[in-house]
């Protein structure tokens, strides 16, 4: 285990240790067996392509590699990280070209500052994290960028109408597939009971179980004023954001049937 995973653990260990449970899972990376492209990370990446193509892109949870195919052989300079083992070595064994590291979001003291043009942090990682580690994590996302750099992430939309939902049995009558729902809703309401004791609701943001993984993890929702306010905080001006199919939204649009957002930043001269 990195030594760094365990010291930011400090006062919100429970949320850590939920999630690091399932990313560090030997079974973690069947999980993420997609290779495709999300339709968000499609519309961004278009839409920003003067910033990573043929630039220096850091990638924030790489996991599997579904976004390293993409991005690797059209940036500059390509490099991975992801804080759990099991991913890395994943990785590092499908894809043994790429500059992969065993390193936290909170912690990357190994790239000077300024090293990136580019930051990638898809499919939420930042909301495995605590609240004091993700202001954490956006400070270090600001720092290795250079002045104009992007920060591109997604993250949990606390609007969502059913942000505070738990699982749900849905009837079908192909035999096969009803016993694999009720396997899933199982696993999932025991799972949703577990964690049930570190839910919580804070005036800034919401600790929820995140319907991946049979709702086994613990993620932070905030609200899209809040995660605007959160990276003015950290050095980085709110430039764009994405719904799932790739719509950019206004500030007025409704956002309630979004699970999660995806955010564009770019991070201001220091
Ligand atoms: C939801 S998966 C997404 C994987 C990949 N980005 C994708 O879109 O397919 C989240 C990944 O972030 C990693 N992760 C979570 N918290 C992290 C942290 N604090 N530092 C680095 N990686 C982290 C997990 O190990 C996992 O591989």
């Amino acid at each position: 285990m990195p030594q760094t995973t365990q010291a930011f653990a400090v006062g919100s260990r429970g949320q850590d240790e939920v999630n690091r449970a399932v990313y560090f899972s030997p079974a973690v990376p069947w999980y993420y067996r997609r290779m495709s492209m999300m339709p968000a990370e499609t519309a961004c990446l278009s839409k920003y392509e003067s910033d990573w193509l043929g630039r220096d892109v850091l990638d924030i949870g790489a996991g599997t590699g579904r976004t390293t195919r993409f991005l690797a052989p059209r940036a500059r300079r390509y490099a991975a990280i992801d804080y759990s083992p099991v991913m890395v070595r994943y990785l590092k064994k499908r894809m043994p070209e790429i500059d992969v590291r065993q390193m936290d979001f909170r912690d990357l003291g190994a790239f000077a500052d300024g090293a990136f043009d580019f930051v990638l942090a898809t499919a939420n990682v930042i909301d495995a994290l605590p609240h004091p580690d993700r202001m954490r994590a956006l400070a270090e996302s600001r720092r290795v960028l250079r002045a104009g750099g992007v920060l591109a992430f997604s993250a949990h939309n606390l609007n969502y109408k059913l942000a505070f939902s738990g699982p749900r049995m849905r009837w079908c009558w192909n035999p096969v597939r009803l016993a694999s729902k009720t396997v899933q809703y199982a696993i999932g309401s025991w799972n949703h009971r577990r964690i049930g004791p570190l839910r919580a609701r804070t005036p800034e943001y919401a600790l929820l179980n995140d319907p991946g993984h049979f709702y086994a993890s613990l993620h932070y929702y905030a609200a899209r004023a809040t995660v605007h306010e959160q990276l003015e905080r950290s050095g980085m001006r709110l430039v764009d954001v994405f719904d799932a199919t790739g719509r950019v939204l206004a500030e007025a649009d409704d956002d309630s049937e979004n699970p999660w957002l995806f955010y564009v930043a770019r991070a201001r001269p220091q």
